[in-house]
């Protein structure tokens, strides 16, 4: 205990204990690869590395896609924008939207950091002028037009307004004007409406100040099923992390999950018949029985609502999980005989074991929060 403070640091204790999430900077590369190869060579990708990179760790994902020659990348806010500017060594030319409509306080730091800013509104296109006009600046701004989303962003009719006034603004530059779809894993119906509204308006836009914009809307889903989407340049988010945007969508590229969660066994146990397993008791072992404890929980991001559905991969065999799941650990049962040891790799889920999707399904959500719930405990592993 003495000097506690000033000899402390965590890189000493073994790191063996701890729930990991490798991230496969060779897959991604490989997922690039197949969605630069399904949008024509013409349109630009725009990495969405928005909530750490969807969970797999945004300063080397960023990084890594760069080095794949992408130059535009998408955050929910100043925050991430920051973080990233500042964190993940981009080259200065590298662009950084934040997709949210800012607090009026945060549009300073659009300028300070060269952040693209969404724009859907006239009050913050007044508060921008200003605020760039004393800072003797150009704030860049994308323009985000809800045609049915239901989220963020102007209506159509609205927009012509927002769009002739930043032209009026000398220290506002028009970046980009965008949409976002609400059910694009979907062939056509509502998209084709959404994107009929967004095209005809922007046309309205060129035609109407003679200069040419870049415009763009599609997402994972409308990367697969709507090619007409693509216009100047694709977002794709999930793609890249290897999952599609739903089961059921039609359309498909070959793309694998680029993280995988592992853990470790950290306890293994006998039990007999009847004896009862984890909070509220809802398992008990039909007879004599082999458990092992693995030290993640619901805190790591393995999802309460998981309890007794899933199963963990221990050298390659699939155990199922039992009980409820804890904050710090879940119970895996392994049968009658075992070759398993304390401190073996348990794989929760990705490349190898149950997919993240499957997992989703399980715990009744979808690959999206599966990921960006693995927390901030679990340290990223990039291979
Ligand atoms: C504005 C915007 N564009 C693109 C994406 C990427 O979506 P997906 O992960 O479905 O490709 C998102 C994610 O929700 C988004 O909010």
């Amino acid at each position: 205990m003495d000097n506690l403070k000033a000899g402390f640091s965590l890189q000493e204790i073994p790191a063996e204990n701890m729930t990991e999430a490798l991230v496969s900077i060779e897959r991604l590369t490989r997922n690039v690869r197949l969605i630069r190869e399904s949008v024509s060579g013409k349109v630009r990708i725009m990495g969405i590395v928005k909530a750490n990179a969807y969970g797999h760790g945004a300063l080397r994902v960023a990084a890594a896609l760069e080095t794949c020659g992408i130059g535009d990348f998408g955050v929910a806010n100043i925050h991430e924008a920051i973080e990233l500017r500042a964190g993940a060594a981009l080259t200065k030319s590298a662009t950084i939207l934040a997709f949210s409509s800012p607090l009026l306080s945060h549009i300073e730091y659009f300028l300070r950091y060269g952040i693209d800013m969404t724009l859907c509104d006239l009050a913050t296109l007044n508060a921008a002028k200003e605020i760039a006009a004393a800072h003797g600046k150009t704030l860049a701004v994308q323009v985000k037009i809800d045609t049915g989303m239901g989220r963020l962003g102007i209506s159509p009719a609205m927009s012509m307004e927002l769009l002739q006034e930043i032209d009026r603004s000398p220290h506002l530059e028009l970046k980009g004007i965008y949409t976002h779809f609400a059910e694009s894993v979907i062939p056509g119906g509502f998209t084709s409406q959404q994107l009929a509204a967004f095209k005809s308006l922007t046309a309205e836009y060129e035609h109407a100040s003679g200069r040419t914009v870049c415009k763009h809307a599609a997402n994972s889903g409308a990367i697969l099923s709507h090619k007409e989407s693509w216009m100047d340049m694709v977002r794709p988010g999930i793609l890249l992390y290897g999952y599609h945007p739903a089961k059921q969508t039609p359309c498909r590229l070959d793309v694998q999950p680029v993280m995988q969660v592992e853990s470790r066994v950290i306890f293994i146990k006998q039990l007999s018949a009847g004896d009862t397993v984890s909070y509220n008791r809802t398992w008990s072992a039909p007879g004599q029985r082999f458990i092992a404890t693995i030290a993640a929980g619901y805190a790591d991001g393995y999802a309460r609502a998981l309890s007794g559905r899933a199963t963990v991969m221990i050298h390659g065999n699939a155990y199922p999980q039992i009980g409820t799941v804890t904050m710090d650990q879940i119970m895996v049962d392994l049968g009658t005989e075992h070759h398993v040891h304390i401190g073996d790799r348990a794989t929760l889920f990705g490349w190898r074991g149950q997919s993240a999707e499957e997992l989703a399904d399980l715990a009744g959500t979808i690959s999206y929060e599966t990921l960006c719930s693995v927390s901030s405990r679990v340290k990223r592993i990039f291979i």
